[in-house]
Parts: structure tokens; C-alpha cells; sequence
């Protein structure tokens, strides 16, 4: 690529390699970026930002809040169902913590301990749907199954509900940038799914989440308004079905590949629960989070101008040889791993704890029930692009196995 490497750049738009995925991009995004120690550069599109390579900068970037704020309109486009700022993602300082602490308790450990038994049902049942087959697509039957069956729990909604919501959180996420057509119809569906719920969850509260954040009172006993619950509605089923989906399809395109990383991981559980920063860190399904400049810094040696957007892009920043040695190599057992796919400073992932249980989970079940899988030679995977990215289709062959029950 050329040196407009970073004018041209368009997430929404890299090449996508003969493996299926954008990787070699990435890797050339970055290896640009460190031949000419450009660790920020301008790119045109999408009016314009500051695309970051550097770990240093997006670190910088993230964690003070003050210079580089997430009130904007997100640019490069993303989901937002709305036109308001995105619940959490899209607030600053003490509104955002305010916005924060009511849900954070819900996220915590010892809460999210309580759906092992539930992720592993989730994993047994999708299995005893095709083991007995001898193939699978692993992308569109089991990764991007198993977050559709969390939504239906966090929101309090029969499975087969947020197997539906599925293709709209979809479409808003992916065509936005695109301009293309159906958003306005995802918006809508997605909006109206919600107000059936709300007037359920009104009259028969459960122990989801959508029932806290209804009997949610603040200190001056006032409740969240219609436009807070939708808000939190849209960010949290989007936060919980695509990223958590790719990562997992993500992996076990990984797995189908790699023969003796898949043996080791289904032989050593704890290596399986370590690598799961390291498949955060290689795939990085989040794209990242842009920042708006509220007032002129200098990063990397740059200097930004109030008013201009910043975009770490976490593909590039997580591979930055200067944090990661070998970084296009996958280490299951990489140590220390301080990747930003789940970002950093205040807007670090909510559902860090959520997801790492639900990926254990899931493969781990995958692994002992299905221990050997390849790619189907007939079959072509496939990933797609957009405000957040990864694999969505994974075709794979196994030996017959027997249903569990
Ligand atoms: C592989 C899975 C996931 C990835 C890669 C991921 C990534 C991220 C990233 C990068 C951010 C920060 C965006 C920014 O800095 O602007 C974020 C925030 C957030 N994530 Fe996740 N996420 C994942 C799974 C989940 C799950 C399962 C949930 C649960 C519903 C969730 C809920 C949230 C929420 C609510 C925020 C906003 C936090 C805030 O602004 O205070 N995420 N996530």
C-alpha cells in the first residue's frame, strides 16, 4: 500500500485476504505506520480524523477523558439507534459514572458467576443440534447463537426473541456507515420490540436487567425516563451480541485452522481461560472508540486541534510491536497482555466479566464434545465488515459424534 495508507483508510472497506479475513491489511496499516513512525494520521474519510496506531497514544487518548471526550456523534459511524449519544459509550464524567453505577453491580463477578450453568446449557444444546451431522457452520450456529441466548436472559425475553432482534442490531451496526437503507426499518423494529417489553417488564418485574433499570430509583427518588431505557436497551444488546459473536466465530475459525493450538487448548482448561486476552488482542472485534478533541494537545507528536476526532483503531493499536513482541504471532499464554480490545480508563468494557465467562464457557464445551473440526474445503468462511468486525460464517467438518441427550 501507499503512503495515503492513512488518507484512504476505511474500516468499513479493507481487503479481505485469502484467509477470509482483513488481517493482512491490519498488518500492513501497521507496518506502514512503524516504517514511518507515523503513530497518528489523517484520514480523510468519514469528515475526517485522526486515525491512532500507537499503543502509547490510544492509551494516552483513553484515559484522559477530559482532553478527548465521547460526547459526539461517533464518527467513523456506528450504532445508534436513537440520534441521542449511545448510553455509557456516549457520556462523560460524572453523568457517565451516574449512568454507570446503576448497571454495575449487575456486571460484577459473583453476578456473572451465576449464568455458568446457563452459558453451559446454552453450548450443550447448540451442539446435540449438529454433532450427530458430522459438519457445522460454527460461525452462524454456535458463536453468534450463544450471545442471542444471553441478550434473551439479560433483557428477560424468550430465546427465540433475540433470535430475531439479531439481523437488526445487525444491520444497524454494519449499514450505518454505509448509508444503506434498512436502518431506518431497524431502527424502528428494534424500538417497538422494546416498548412491548417495557410494558411487560412494567407489570411483572423479573431478576434482568431491564427490571432493575425500571424499579431504579436516584437519591431523589426519580426514575429513568422512557428515553434512558431504550437508550440502555440498544447499548446493551448491541454491546452483548456482536462483539461477543465474532469473537467466538472469530476462534473457532482459529481452532479449525490451527491443529495443535486446538489440542493444547482442549487439553489444559487454563490455558484455554489465559487465551482469551490473546484472541481479544488478535482479532479485536471493536474497532474502537473515537474521542472528540476538546482542546489543542499534542499526541505522539501531533498536534490535535480542538474540535477534531481521534479514532484509535484497536486492530492496528494491538499489534504495535513496540507493546507486543512478535505481535502477529498468536501466544496462547501471552504474558503480560495489556491489549485495548475491551478498551481502557473510564469506558473499559462493562461486560469484561460477562464475556470472559461466556467464551471459557462455550469453548471449553465445544472442545471436549467436538475435540477435532477443520475448515470445509467446500465452504468458504466469511467475515464481514463494519462498526465492529469478525468472522460470521465458519463451515467446518468433524467425526459424528452422539448427542448428549
Ligand atoms: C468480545 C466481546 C466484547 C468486546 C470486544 C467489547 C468491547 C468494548 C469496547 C471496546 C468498549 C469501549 C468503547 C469505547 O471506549 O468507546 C466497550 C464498552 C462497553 N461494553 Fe463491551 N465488549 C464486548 C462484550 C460486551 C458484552 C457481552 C456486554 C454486555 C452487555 C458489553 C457491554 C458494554 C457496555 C455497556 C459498554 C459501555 C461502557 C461505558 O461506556 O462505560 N460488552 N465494550
Amino acid at each position: 500500500m501507499s503512503s495515503s495508507i492513512f488518507a484512504d483508510f476505511d474500516h468499513y472497506r479493507l481487503p479481505i485476504g485469502e484467509d477470509r479475513t482483513p488481517i493482512d491489511a491490519v498488518r500492513q496499516v501497521r507496518d506502514r505506520a512503524v516504517e514511518t513512525d507515523t503513530r497518528i494520521g489523517w484520514c480523510e474519510n468519514y469528515g475526517g480524523f485522526w486515525l491512532v496506531t500507537g499503543w502509547d497514544e490510544a492509551r494516552a487518548i483513553y484515559r484522559d477523558s477530559r482532553t478527548f471526550s465521547n460526547q459526539i456523534p461517533i464518527t467513523p459511524p456506528f450504532l445508534n439507534i436513537t440520534g441521542r449519544p449511545i448510553m455509557l459509550v456516549g457520556y462523560d464524567g460524572e453523568q457517565h459514572m451516574r449512568y454507570r453505577r446503576i448497571v454495575q453491580a449487575w456486571f460484577s463477578p459473583q453476578n456473572v458467576a451465576t449464568m455458568t450453568d446457563d452459558f453451559r446449557r446454552d453450548a450443550e444444546e447448540l451442539i446435540d443440534g449438529f454433532i450427530d451431522v458430522g459438519s457445522a457452520d460454527l460461525g452462524r450456529d454456535f458463536g453468534w447463537v450463544i450471545p442471542q441466548r444471553l441478550v434473551a436472559r439479560m433483557m428477560g425475553m424468550p430465546i427465540q426473541d433475540a433470535a430475531e432482534l439479531t439481523p437488526w442490531v445487525y444491520a444497524l451496526s454494519h449499514a450505518e456507515g454505509l448509508g444503506l437503507a434498512n436502518v431506518e426499518e431497524a431502527r424502528s423494529v428494534l424500538s417497538a420490540r422494546f416498548h412491548e417489553l417495557l410494558r411487560d417488564r412494567r407489570r411483572r418485574p423479573g431478576s434482568d436487567i431491564l427490571s432493575l433499570l425500571v424499579q431504579y430509583r436516584d437519591p431523589d427518588g426519580r426514575a429513568l425516563t422512557e428515553d434512558e431505557l431504550l437508550d440502555f436497551f440498544s447499548a446493551l444488546v448491541d454491546g452483548a451480541i456482536e462483539n461477543s459473536s465474532q469473537l467466538l466465530s472469530d476462534t473457532v475459525w482459529l481452532l479449525a485452522r490451527e491443529h495443535d493450538l486446538r489440542r493444547r487448548l482442549a487439553a489444559d482448561p487454563d490455558l484455554l481461560a489465559t487465551s482469551f486476552d490473546e484472541f481479544l488482542r488478535y482479532f479485536s472485534p471493536a474497532n474502537g472508540g473515537s474521542r472528540l478533541v476538546t482542546a489543542d494537545a499534542t499526541i505522539g507528536g501531533q498536534d490535535l486541534k480542538a474540535g477534531e476526532v481521534v479514532f484509535p483503531y484497536t486492530p492496528v493499536v494491538n499489534r504495535d510491536p513496540r507493546q507486543f513482541a512478535d505481535p502477529d504471532a498468536f501466544v496462547p499464554d501471552r504474558s503480560p497482555n495489556r491489549h485495548f480490545a475491551l478498551s481502557n480508563g473510564p469506558h473499559r468494557c462493562l461486560g469484561a466479566h460477562l464475556i470472559r465467562l461466556e467464551f471459557v464457557v462455550a469453548t471449553s464445551v465445544l472442545l471436549r464434545r467436538i475435540p477435532d473440526f477443520e475448515l470445509d474445503p467446500a465452504a468458504q468462511a466469511h467475515w464481514s465488515l463494519g462498526g465492529t468486525s469478525g468472522m460470521e460464517s465458519v463451515p467446518v467438518l468433524f467425526d459424528r459424534g452422539r448427542r448428549a441427550a
